[in-house]
């Protein structure tokens, strides 16, 4: 799977406004999350209290390398370990993601277009599917170490 053409275009045309929004949109973001899925707090319980500004850097990041995703690996593997360590699943990435579509249509208003949304929509599932398959394959690493 790969991101389609339209998809990385609109993504970079709208990196800019998101990027200078990231802050705003990962606040909005969390007070969506932990109001609609509270049962996600939990897993934030030993957060710093700026957790939100590494988010914020991850998915100004994330839109500026959208067609060199390579570039990211090193930051995937930072990610993921944190995830684990915090117990964060594969059910957890739909519901940060409707939170964090929904805070970019919150804060960037009409410039958040049904298309954009759907464009960020893909690129959000695309890198959740990025993580989720490395924190699967951490879990089983931490899983058989366990046993032996
Ligand atoms: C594509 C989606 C996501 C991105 C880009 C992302 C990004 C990040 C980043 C950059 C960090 C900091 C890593 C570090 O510096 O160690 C982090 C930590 C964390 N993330 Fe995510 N994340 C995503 C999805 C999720 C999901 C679905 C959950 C679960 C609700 C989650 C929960 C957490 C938690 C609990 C931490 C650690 C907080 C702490 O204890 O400091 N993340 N994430």
């Amino acid at each position: 799977m790969s991101l389609s053409p339209s998809t990385i275009e609109i993504v970079k045309a709208t990196a800019p406004a998101v990027a200078m929004n990231a802050e705003k949109i990962t606040i909005r973001m969390y007070e969506i999350l932990f109001a609609d899925f509270p049962e996600t707090k939990e897993l934030f319980k030993d957060a710093e209290p700026d957790q939100h500004k590494k988010l914020a850097i991850a998915v100004g990041a994330y839109a500026a390398n959208i067609d060199n995703l390579e570039v990211l690996g090193k930051a995937v593997e930072k990610m993921a370990t944190t995830h684990v360590r915090t117990k964060v699943k594969p059910e957890h990435y739909p519901m940060v993601g409707v939170s964090i579509l929904g805070a970019i249509k919150d804060v960037l208003g009409d410039a958040a277009s049904e298309e954009v949304l759907t464009a960020w929509k893909e690129a959000f599932f695309f890198l959740a599917d990025i993580l989720i398959a490395r924190e699967q394959e951490l879990y089983a690493e931490a899983d058989t170490t366990a046993k032996a």
